[in-house]
């Protein structure tokens, strides 16, 4: 039986990906930095920082495909960035080298391209345009997966979340939101195609408004099915606060960041 890695497993996609996938004939290592919930049938736990490289080797050894969501999922210091994202991202391709692992989804983000200006139409060929060190990580993370596939034979599956919430809950959402479903069906893509070789796509619905162009990752076979339309208008949604942040496609993240005036950085979506 196949064994897959979640890492980032007590966060909010980890946690959703955990109680979809339990039902798939597979073993899951789950891991976190932070405490999970107890194991229950077919589950391993792991509890583990990615910075720790010692403690990753043992993580990946015995998997077969890496979903790698563990790190900061939002705008922080350029030091925290570094050691969750850029550092851990980099440990779990390196122990997936030295352990055989064949196949990662990297959960990289639409804040990787997050400084084109809405509207305008992006597709995966084009420049990363990173708007925050967050984005950059993202960016790090998709070349460092780009590397591993050309120099070791990994393949990856580089996901550009757009907003992947139960529901959306801000005005940019109406163009970056993904359903659970749509998530959970990309990740399943993603397992089971038989060559993935090296893949960028936005993890988007099927929404009206969207500003990602996939067509380059048509052979994945994935095909979103729900679409952020239907609750457009029967939700009252929060306006982008500045003028930056409505002119461009990572919204707030765009104007996030300047720590040395006091500003937390943090930022959701
Ligand atoms: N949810 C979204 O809409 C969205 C959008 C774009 C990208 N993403 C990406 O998807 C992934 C999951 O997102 P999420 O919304 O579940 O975020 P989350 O913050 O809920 O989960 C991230 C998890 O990573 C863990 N983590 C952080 N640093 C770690 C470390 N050093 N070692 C081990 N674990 C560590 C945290 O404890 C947390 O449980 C993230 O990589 C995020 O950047 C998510």
């Amino acid at each position: 039986m196949a064994r897959i890695l979640i890492t980032g497993a007590a966060g909010a996609l980890g946690s959703l990906l955990r109680s979809r996938m339990k039902q798939w004939p597979v073993t899951l290592r789950l891991s976190d930095v932070a405490k999970l919930s107890d194991a229950q049938v077919g589950e391993e736990l792991v509890q583990c920082d990615l910075v720790d490289m010692a403690a990753v080797l043992t993580l990946v050894e015995g998997c077969d495909f890496i979903v790698h969501l563990g790190g900061i999922a939002n705008e922080n210091s350029f030091e925290n960035i570094l050691n969750a994202n850029i550092i851990g991202t980099y440990n779990i391709y390196e122990a997936a080298r030295r352990a055989g692992v064949k196949r990662i989804l990297f959960a990289s983000s639409n804040h990787a391209t997050g400084a084109y200006e809405v509207g305008q139409t992006v597709d995966t060929a084009m420049p990363l345009r990173p708007d925050s060190f967050y984005g950059v990580s993202k960016g790090f993370g998709e070349v460092l997966a780009r590397y591993y596939y050309d120099k070791y034979g990994i393949e990856s599956a580089c996901v550009r979340i757009g907003s992947c919430f139960a529901l959306p809950t801000e005005k940019r959402m109406l163009a970056t939101w993904m359903s659970y479903d749509d998530f959970t069906n990309l990740v399943k893509c993603v397992f089971e195609i038989e060559e993935l070789g090296f893949q960028t796509i936005y993890g988007v619905s099927d929404n009206a408004k969207n500003w990602w162009d996939n067509r380059l990752a048509a052979d994945l076979g994935w095909q979103p099915k729900d679409s952020v339309d239907s609750y457009a208008t029967d939700l009252s949604l929060k306006e982008d606060e500045t003028e930056i942040a409505a002119r461009l496609q990572g919204g707030a993240y765009n104007t996030a960041g300047h720590f040395d005036d006091g500003d937390s950085g943090a930022r959701t979506s």
